[in-house]
This record gives C-alpha cells, sequence and structure tokens, in this order.
C-alpha cells in the first residue's frame, strides 16, 4: 500500500495490492482522474489517458489551441461554467453574483494513517500502517479560497475514504452551495446502477437499472437519510454477479440529506457523484472558517457483489463503528413495544422480564411510553423525566428490579422531538424547526427539536445524561419518527438558513458523541421508524440499528438482504415478533422468524407468555443457538447465495475468517409439490477441509469443502416426491439453517 507523487508527470498513484487509484495535475492546474480499477503498476506517466480533441460546439480553455476543454476530460472535483456543461461536484456563490471557480493546485501532503473530520463521523485507523492519506490543497486565487481533496487508501480493503474541505482565506463572504464528498469520472457507461430504495415497513429493496445518458439519481430531502433511498449505491458490470465481476460501491458517511448521482455524458462518460444534496443546502463561508463535507468511501471489487460487500462489511465493523461493543457479542434483547405498545404497568413489565429471563434473554428494553404524560402517541416527548405513576419507583427502581432478575435493562427514547402537549414545548416553543409567519406540520403529532442549536442540545442532553446516570442502564434506543418541514431555525440570521438541515444532522452527531464519551459501556442502537436512518454516519456512534419496523420473517428476508449490500450482520437490528404478525397479518413460522433474526443483533419483540410450551421450547433453542454462534454470523465472511428478490427461495451463508465454521441459512418462501431434487452451491469454504454437517444438532453427514461448492449442498426438500418418514414436511415461508464445523 502507498501513495506515490511522479514529480515529472504531477501524477499520483494510490495503490494497496488489489487497487489503484491514478490522477493528475491537468494543464490548467486542475486536477484530473486518470483510473480507479483494479491494480496496475507504477509508471511515471500516464498522461495518454488524458484524451483531448477537437470536436464542434465545444468551449476551450486555452486561448491558442482547440484541444484543452474540460467538457471531455475526467476531472476529480468538476465546477460548472468553464468549458464543462455537466452536474459540477461544487459551486460558491460570490458576492458580484458571479458562480465561476478555478481551483488549482497548490501542494500536497501524504501521511501514514488517517485523520479526523472534525464534528463527523468518518472510518479510522488504529495504527500507521493500516492506511495512507493524501491531501492535495488547491486554491482560487481569486477568491482565496483553499480546498483541500482528502483521500485515504486502506491497506486490507479495496477501499479508498475521501472528502473536501473548504477554507476561506481571504476577506470576503461566499455562500457554498454545493459541495459534494466526492466525484469521480469514469471512461465508459457500461454499468448497471444499483440503488436500495423502498418506503416504511419495505426498506432497501434492491433496484436495478441500465445507466443511460442523462442524469440518474436518488437521495434524501427529508432531514433524515430516509426510509426511501439509502445513502449507498453500486455500478456493476453487466455480466458480474454476487460472485464474479467488476463492481463498485459508493457510500456516504452521513445521516442527512444526501444525494448520489451518476451522470453519462454524450461520450459516454460516466460521473458519479455523492454528498449532501444541494437542494436547500447553502453555507455561508466567512473570512478564515473552514468547512468540511462528509466523508464518502469508494469500494472496487472484480469479486462481484458479495466481495464488495465483505470490503464494506469489514471496514465499517471494524473502522466505523467504535468502542466498547464494536467486537463484543451483543446481548440477546427482548424488547416490551408490540408486547405491550403504551399500555403497561409496572408489574406487567416485571412479568415479562421474568418470562424472558427464564428463556435465556440477557437485556430487557423498556420502550415508548415510560416518561411524563406519555401515554398515547401525542404527548409527553421532551419531557425526559419518569411517569411516576406508572413507574412507582422511576427509571431508577425499575432498572434495579430488573437487574435484580439477572437481565440487563435499555431504556427507549427519542430525543430529537417534542409533542406540542408539553412542558418543554410550552416553555420553549421557538425550539422546533419551523418558519415564522408559517403553519408548522407534524407528523405523529411531533415536530422536529431544533438541534442546529446548541442551546436545545445542551438541554436534551442535561436530561438525558441524568437518567442515565442515576439508572441502571445498558442500552438506549434512539428512535426518530418523523422528518424535518417548514425547515428554518430561530437561533441563525437569514444567511445561514441554508446550513439548518447539516447543523441539524450536526447537533444530532454532536449529541451521540456526548453521550457515547460519558456512557462508554452503553450500546447504542439507533432507529428511526424501523430503518429510516440505517447509514453509516450513524454507525459511529451506535454500531447497531433497527432495520424495519416490519419484522415478519418473509419481509425481513428482503430488507436484510438489501441491507446487506453496505452493512455488517452485526448492525442489523434483528427481533422475533409474534403472529399474526403486527404489521402484515402473516403467519410465519416461529422457527423462520427465528432463523432471518439469527443474521442480526438478535432479540425478541413480544410477550414470551402468549406463546406455548413447545414455543417456549423453540425459542429457549432459539437463544441457545445465537448464544453459542453470534460471534461467528457477526464476525465471520457473508455470502448472499439466493436473492429473495428473484424467485421463490432466499440463502445466505457466513463463514469464519479461518474457514473452519460456518452457518447455511436457506428460505422457501411458497410451499410446492411434486418438484425438481435440488442443489446449493456453497461458498467461501477450504475446497480440502471435511465439514461435519448438522441440522437443529442432528449429524447431516460429512463433505469436503470442494463437494459443498461445486456439487453443492443437496436442499432436496419435502416437495420433491413422496416424503421419506425421516423427513420435515415443508410450509409457505419455511426455512433451514445448516452448520458446518471443520473436522480435525
Ligand atoms: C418506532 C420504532 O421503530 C418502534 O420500534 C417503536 O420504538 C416506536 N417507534 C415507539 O414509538
Amino acid at each position: 500500500m502507498g501513495i506515490i507523487f511522479n514529480e515529472g508527470s504531477k501524477e499520483f498513484h494510490l495503490y494497496n495490492d488489489r487497487i489503484s487509484y491514478l490522477m493528475k495535475v491537468m494543464r490548467n492546474g486542475q486536477m484530473g482522474q486518470l483510473y480507479f480499477g483494479k491494480r496496475i503498476p507504477n509508471k511515471e506517466n500516464y498522461d495518454y489517458l488524458m484524451e483531448n480533441r477537437y470536436r464542434p460546439v465545444t468551449s476551450y480553455v486555452f486561448d491558442d489551441e482547440y484541444s484543452f476543454t474540460l467538457e471531455h476530460l475526467k476531472q476529480e472535483y468538476p465546477a460548472y461554467g468553464t468549458t464543462d456543461y455537466r452536474m459540477p461536484a461544487l459551486e460558491i456563490v460570490q458576492p458580484n453574483g458571479s458562480r465561476i471557480t478555478d481551483f488549482r493546485y497548490v501542494s500536497h501532503k501524504i501521511y501514514p494513517g488517517k485523520p479526523q473530520l472534525k464534528g463527523l463521523p468518518a472510518t479510522y485507523t488504529e495504527s500507521g500502517d493500516e492506511a495512507d492519506t493524501l491531501e492535495l490543497l488547491l486554491r482560487d486565487d481569486l477568491l482565496q479560497v483553499e480546498m483541500t481533496l482528502l483521500y485515504t487508501i486502506f491497506q486490507r480493503e479495496n477501499a479508498i475514504a475521501r472528502s473536501v474541505r473548504f477554507e476561506n482565506k481571504g476577506k470576503e463572504e461566499y455562500q457554498l452551495t454545493s459541495a459534494m464528498s466526492f466525484s469521480l469520472d469514469l471512461p465508459d457507461d457500461e454499468y448497471e446502477w444499483i440503488q436500495f430504495s423502498g418506503a416504511w415497513g419495505r426498506e432497501r429493496y434492491v433496484k436495478t437499472r441500465a445507466l443511460q445518458q442523462g442524469i440518474q439519481s436518488v437521495g434524501s430531502v427529508r432531514g433524515a437519510s430516509s426510509h426511501h433511498h439509502n445513502p449507498f449505491v453500486m455500478l456493476k458490470r453487466p455480466t458480474a454477479d454476487e460472485f464474479q465481476g467488476e463492481v463498485m460501491g459508493f457510500s456516504l458517511v452521513y445521516s442527512g440529506n444526501f444525494l448520489a448521482q451518476a451522470e453519462v455524458d454524450t461520450y459516454k462518460v460516466t460521473r458519479v457523484m455523492m454528498g449532501i444534496h444541494p437542494l436547500g443546502f447553502s453555507w455561508c463561508l466567512k473570512p478564515g472558517e473552514e468547512f468540511q463535507t462528509p466523508e464518502g468511501v469508494m469500494v472496487y471489487s472484480t469479486e462481484g457483489m458479495n466481495g464488495m460487500s465483505q470490503a464494506f462489511h469489514r471496514l465499517y465493523r471494524t473502522r466505523l463503528a467504535r468502542g466498547y461493543w464494536r467486537d463484543r457479542e451483543r446481548p440477546v434483547l427482548l424488547n416490551n413495544w408490540e408486547a405491550t405498545y403504551f399500555d403497561f404497568t409496572e408489574e406487567k413489565l416485571i412479568e415479562i422480564a421474568k418470562n424472558a429471563k427464564e428463556d435465556g434473554v440477557e437485556l430487557f428494553v423498556l420502550d415508548d411510553g415510560w416518561f411524563s404524560t406519555r401515554c398515547t402517541e401525542t404527548s409527553g416527548l421532551g419531557d425526559w423525566w419518569p411517569n411516576m405513576g406508572r413507574l412507582p419507583e422511576g427509571i431508577k427502581g425499575l432498572s434495579e428490579k430488573v437487574e435484580a432478575l439477572g437481565l440487563k435493562f435499555g431504556l427507549w427514547f427519542e430525543l430529537e422531538m417534542v409533542n406540542k402537549d408539553s412542558e418543554l414545548y410550552r416553555s420553549h416553543p421557538d425550539w422546533i424547526i419551523h418558519t415564522p409567519g408559517r403553519h408548522a406540520s407534524h407528523g405523529r403529532k411531533q415536530y422536529v427539536l431544533d438541534f442546529s442549536r446548541k442551546e436545545v442540545v445542551d438541554y436534551i442532553y442535561g436530561l438525558v445524561a441524568k437518567i442515565l446516570r442515576e439508572s441502571k442502564i445498558s442500552y438506549v434506543k434512539w428512535d426518530m419518527n418523523r422528518n424535518i418541514t417548514e425547515c428554518f431555525s430561530e437561533g441563525f440570521g437569514a444567511k445561514h438558513q441554508g446550513e439548518i438541515f447539516h447543523r441539524y444532522i450536526l447537533g444530532l452527531y454532536d449529541l451521540y458523541d456526548r453521550l457515547n464519551r460519558e456512557f462508554p459501556q452503553i450500546l447504542f442502537e439507533s432507529c428511526a421508524s424501523g430503518g429510516g436512518r440505517f447509514d453509516p454516519g450513524l454507525l459511529y456512534y451506535a454500531p447497531q440499528c433497527w432495520t424495519s419496523d416490519d419484522t415478519d420473517g418473509l419481509e425481513r428476508q428482503k430488507i436484510q438482504y438489501g441491507t446487506s449490500y453496505a452493512y455488517p450482520v452485526s448492525s442489523m437490528g434483528a427481533h422475533v415478533s409474534i403472529t399474526p404478525n403486527h404489521q402484515l397479518n402473516r403467519v410465519t413460522p416461529l422457527k423462520t422468524r427465528g432463523n432471518v433474526a439469527a443474521f442480526g443483533a438478535f432479540g425478541y419483540e413480544l410477550d414470551l407468555a402468549r406463546l406455548s410450551k413447545e414455543e417456549r421450547e423453540i425459542v429457549k433453542e432459539q437463544i441457545r443457538f445465537v448464544k453459542k454462534y453470534r460471534k461467528l454470523i457477526h464476525t465471520g465472511n457473508f455470502y448472499r447465495l439466493l436473492s429473495p428478490f428473484e424467485g421463490n427461495f432466499t440463502a445466505w451463508m457466513v463463514v469464519s475468517e479461518d474457514k473452519k465454521q460456518a452457518i447455511v441459512a436457506y428460505f422457501k418462501t411458497l410451499n410446492d409439490v411434486n418438484r425438481e431434487f435440488r442443489r446449493l452451491q456453497l461458498k467461501g469454504l477450504d475446497e480440502g477441509t471435511v465439514y461435519q454437517m448438522t441440522e437443529e444438532g442432528k449429524d447431516s453427514g460429512c463433505f469436503f469443502g470442494s463437494e459443498l461448492m461445486n456439487i453443492g449442498m443437496v436442499t432436496t426438500d419435502a416437495s420433491a416426491g413422496e416424503v421419506p418418514a425421516d423427513m420435515e414436511p415443508c410450509s409457505d415461508f419455511w426455512s433451514r439453517l445448516v452448520v458446518l464445523n471443520a473436522k480435525e
């Protein structure tokens, strides 16, 4: 791994064992892009890749020639209006109204390791030999604004992290109205664009389309990364699949408004960019001030989509997630929300917790409804003190009682919100995000607190920290149930209103950061009406995220499958809930609900007392299984095998780093009859190793890794002809978990 600067050609080569990234200082002093892909050798000069020709209806930069035009050149961080007509990565509005900029190379720094980004989540290194960083300093001399392009190449992963910092060294004030985290010009358009889109209850469905000339994009302008689109997209060669071929993944480490875009020009150059969504954004850059963009991460894989995902998984699990819980086994939890909703007493909660303890649960989580006047969704948000009517000894007393049962205790908060019916709103009506003189829209009868204002964040911090200090709390579920409307802050003047969406996210990160620091051993799980803010930004503060409010075993196959393209299994909160399922009324077998949830941060979302004796035994077995294998499931290499978006079967597997253990999960959506004999080719095993196969503890034979990967594992089920006496009959929504252990 390293970063080479070839002085003569002014080219930079970032490389590790598997990838190369090349760029150069162009003749006009701006930065040009040469290559991103599989590792190539270092050469003094790759200048031939800067292709320039005369073409009609083109504008040229230099007076004395007809070739150098930014319209035809691949660039690192393009601007609009100086011969390039594609979408720019930046825009700066100047006092005279001009938006023209010209950032030219000044100098660079190369150093081991990776810098922190002030106030923002980002990937990190633990030692200098894990990554190298290049800082390219560019300056617009007229504006006296400096721009630093940051690139970090990781040693172990095919990943490059990028971001941009602006610094106003001049005397004038500017409005930064667009500042992408990265831009990348690729030489052709032979790609499929894959995005992860959906809505509440069906987050991160896989959507694929061929790139076309013009702009294709996804984004969010809701103030949160959103259920609707995820800040992650892929470009894949049409011939690439899960296991082979060229795939690039682009991810933004950010939780607010974002744009992910690919523009294909008429010469088939594909410009990919990601960053804060420019709609409504502007940042007032005063003399002496800086603006740092969020970080973007680009992964390049020749091992298909699984190869790309595994790189993101390792990077995000070990070098984005942080702290006490990063490498620890996550507790099996039981959350009372679907068991009681708002309708509980302390006695009832203790009863639920006792049953949970009996079956092996380790952490009891009290969800919404424990504070102030909160007995429905219409009141109490913002008043973070216990409802002493419901909980006679407060959270302190309840947490002690739960701990006395031998369980850890966790608590729900929704710190960014306020109901109008609350003491907080009555004392500080101006603390909500709203536009003076305009109607303030609500969502779930709640309003968004103005986290762009420090005093608001400070106040909330005071309340929540008090509860966390005085009670025995090991886990916090941090919810967020509405998006921002009428965005405006009474804490800022006119020229700062375009900053509020971003300042809000900075306030959110600041609150998380303060709580992480004061309570390093508390496990945080982020949540936003399910998976409405499942993004890398929050994984920095909360290593797990509630994946979706939809807990049905079949729906979750799709949601977790889609989520797995960028995010590690350890980050996906996944619970078994009651049937008929509360979101869609389906009755999925308990076994299948457990088998899906086992591939996540596992838990229950029900009152175990409502299950039959037989079902309780299944639950006990599920918990035993998860405790035994959670380390493997969370840290192994995850392979998607069969997609729920493509057929009647879903399959995935996880293989330990040393290839000695693996678990295969196999799901069938609808049962069928008189069907074919079936096999499933496994992945990631050691060819020559013999694996002992077991299913529900029963020996299912021994197989070479090469057998299981080439011939395949036999998955013929009861639907192929007459059912043998020792075979389990199938049903709709049926599933199996198969464990493989290397024999000595
Ligand atoms: C939305 C969350 O996704 C649910 O799990 C639950 O915590 C409710 N909010 C509580 O209001």
